[in-house]
C-alpha cells in the first residue's frame, strides 16, 4: 500500500521523505490555507521534495474553470496529480484530464457508487473519505470495503483506491487490510505507526542489558 502525507507542511513533508516512508503527498484548500504561504509556491516546493503525485485541488465549480485551474496546476511539474471534486463537472474534467495523460484524484466521495463513476471517468485515484462518515456515525471502513469489490469485480478498471481522511493508526491498519492501493494520512498519524509499548520497552531493556556489558560497536 503507498503512504501519501496529507498535509501541506513542508518541513514535515521533508523530514517524511528523507525517511523514504512516503510515496507522495495530497493536499486540500483547507491544508493550503494553514501553511500561510500562496498556494502554487507551497505546489511547486512539495512538488519537489517527492517523486511521487502531489495532489492539488481545483477550486472552480464549473467545468470551464476547473480545466482552466488544471492546466495552471499540472504546469507546475510532472509529479502534480490534479484533484477534482466529486461532482459531474468534476467527472467530466477527470475524463478529459485523463485523456491527456495528466494524473487526477477524485476527492470527497462517500459512496460506493460515486467511486463506480470516478473509474469509469478514468481517475488515477478515488478518495473516499473514511474518517468524516465516521463522524456521521457511519462506517468509513466499510466503504472501502464496497469499492474495493466494485473495481475488483471489473478489472479493466485502473483507478487506485486511496483510502482518505484516516484520523489514526487503527484507519490505516482497516485500509491496508480492506485492500486499499493507497492510504492518505497526517504526518503523525505515518509516526505513530512505529508505535507500540512492547517496541519502546523491549527496546529499553536491550540497551540496558548492552550498557551492562560495557561494550562498544563503533570503534
Ligand atoms: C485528502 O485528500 C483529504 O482531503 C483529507 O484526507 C481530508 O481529511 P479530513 O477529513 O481529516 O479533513
Amino acid at each position: 500500500m503507498k503512504i501519501f502525507a496529507d498535509t501541506a507542511d513542508l518541513d514535515a513533508i521533508k523530514t517524511l521523505a528523507a525517511s523514504g516512508l512516503i510515496d507522495g503527498v495530497t493536499t486540500n484548500p483547507t491544508l493550503v490555507a494553514k501553511s500561510d504561504k500562496p498556494f502554487l509556491s507551497v505546489i511547486a516546493e512539495i512538488a519537489e521534495c517527492v517523486d511521487g503525485p502531489v495532489s492539488a485541488e481545483v477550486t472552480g465549480l464549473e467545468y470551464d474553470q476547473m480545466m482552466r485551474e488544471a492546466e495552471v496546476l499540472r504546469a507546475i511539474a510532472p509529479n502534480i496529480c490534479v484533484k477534482l471534486p466529486l461532482t459531474l463537472d468534476g467527472l467530466r474534467a477527470c475524463r478529459r484530464l485523463t485523456d491527456e495523460a495528466c494524473q487526477t484524484n477524485v476527492t470527497l466521495c462517500f459512496t460506493a457508487n460515486q467511486a463506480l463513476l470516478a473509474a469509469k471517468a478514468g481517475a488515477t485515484f478515488i478518495s473516499p473519505f473514511v474518517g468524516r462518515l465516521d463522524d456521521i456515525g457511519l462506517d468509513g471502513v466499510d466503504l472501502l470495503r464496497d469499492i474495493r469489490q466494485v473495481y475488483d469485480n471489473y478489472p479493466r478498471f485502473q483507478t487506485q483506491v486511496l483510502a482518505a481522511s484516516l484520523r489514526g493508526t487503527n484507519h490505516v491498519q482497516a485500509a491496508a487490510l480492506a485492500g486499499a492501493d493507497a492510504a492518505t494520512m497526517p504526518p503523525q498519524v505515518i509516526r505513530a505507526l512505529t508505535d507500540h509499548p512492547l517496541t519502546k520497552a523491549g527496546l529499553a531493556g536491550f540497551l540496558k542489558d548492552w550498557a551492562a556489558t560495557g561494550q562498544t560497536i563503533l570503534p
